[in-house]
């Protein structure tokens, strides 16, 4: 608890271009809850680089994704934004959590399977460990709750798991964190492939829809989009392409699927294809504007980033000091 507040911690990597999954899967939940919650959303850059980067072109999507934190809505004075790279307590509790941590627990992560295969060349222990620096990320703010996509949920899982590890030796430590997924846009899938996940590594464009993407882009795509050829608009697993542009216009409208099925009843898909591409577009439409003015306001992010870095360091400091004291470090002298 901070001001008797509970503790909410979320973050996302600045690598790829972000889509409208990670929007609906995350960050508009994390502008919903930011008032109930004291929350600690970071740009996960030490993530991103289990994958080669380049220098400059991380620097810059680290940046712009700090930017869009805030152009969606997150006030950053309420809440802390910051640069995971910024505290070092996320990679020294991220080490003494390598060693609570098992080598069999980390070979069950499919993200680590998806990913190794994908970059054959380069399965560095980073990519390995990757989970474990997560599971720092959250138990270095004590967070209670974690709002993330469907795909991160086995990630938090093992974090609960090394937590209880932690605590069942050295006491209450950690907070046992909770995942909080959104009751709509969890899982938003491909707009080409609709049982694959929507991924900003997804070589192809029109299966993603970009936060970058402008309005006739938006609607295009989504015209675009693969259904089927059973000509109702429902929910069922029959339909997955439909049942996909069901969860992205819940997502966006707080509709329920009954009151969508009942809108779109007997109208056809291209009416529908329109609608979920107008309401997404609407959604977008004032974030990229409210980025496009943030961004060149330079000082004034300059600023954000050196202030919450100094508050995300002071609450950290907290937690690796108790934790290096538990594990039998000495103790500063002053
Ligand atoms: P990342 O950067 O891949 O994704 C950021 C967030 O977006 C969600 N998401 C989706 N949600 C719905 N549908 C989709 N198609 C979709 N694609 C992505 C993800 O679930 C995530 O919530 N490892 C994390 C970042 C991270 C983190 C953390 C998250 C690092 N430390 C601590 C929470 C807590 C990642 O790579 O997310």
């Amino acid at each position: 608890m901070i001001d008797d507040k509970k503790i909410l911690f979320s973050g996302m990597q600045a690598t790829g271009s972000l889509t409208l999954g990670n929007y609906l899967g995350a960050l508009k939940n994390w502008v919903t809850l930011s008032d109930e919650y004291e929350c600690f959303y970071s740009v996960v850059d030490l993530h991103s680089i289990t994958v080669r980067q380049d220098p400059a072109e991380l620097r810059k999507k680290a940046r712009n994704l700090m930017t869009l934190y805030i152009a969606a809505g997150l006030d950053p004075v309420k809440n802390c934004i910051y640069y995971q790279s910024h505290v070092s307590g996320h990679a020294e509790l991220a080490w003494i959590l390598n060693c609570f941590t098992y080598m069999g627990e980390l070979n069950r992560m499919t993200q680590f399977k998806d990913k190794s295969a994908k970059h054959a060349d380069n399965i560095n222990a980073g990519l390995f460990t990757y989970p474990v620096l997560m599971a720092a990320d959250i138990l270095l703010y004590q967070a209670d709750v974690v709002p993330v996509g469907k795909d991160q949920l086995q990630h938090i899982e093992i974090t609960r798991d090394i937590a209880t590890r932690f605590n069942s030796i050295y006491g209450d430590v950690f907070t046992i964190p909770e995942p909080y997924l959104g009751k709509a846009g969890a899982k938003i899938m491909s707009l080409q492939d609709p049982t694959k996940k929507m991924s900003k590594s997804d070589e192809n464009p029109n299966a993603s829809i970009y936060l970058t993407d402008d309005r006739d882009t938006i609607i295009r795509k989504f015209k675009r989009a693969v259904t089927d050829s059973l000509g109702c608009i429902k929910y069922n697993e029959e339909q997955p392409g439909i049942s996909n542009l069901i969860d992205i216009y819940r997502a966006c409208t707080g509709m329920t699927v009954e009151e969508i099925e009942k809108e779109f009843d007997g109208k056809g898909y291209g009416d529908f294809k329109l609608a979920v591409g107008e309401c997404v577009a609407d959604m977008l439409t004032p974030v990229q504007t409210r980025f496009d003015e943030l961004s060149k306001d330079k000082a004034y992010i300059d600023g954000i980033i050196k202030e919450n870095a100094e508050k995300a360091g002071y609450y950290a400091n907290k937690t690796l000091r108790k934790v290096q004291k538990k594990v039998g470090f000495p103790e500063r002298v002053r």
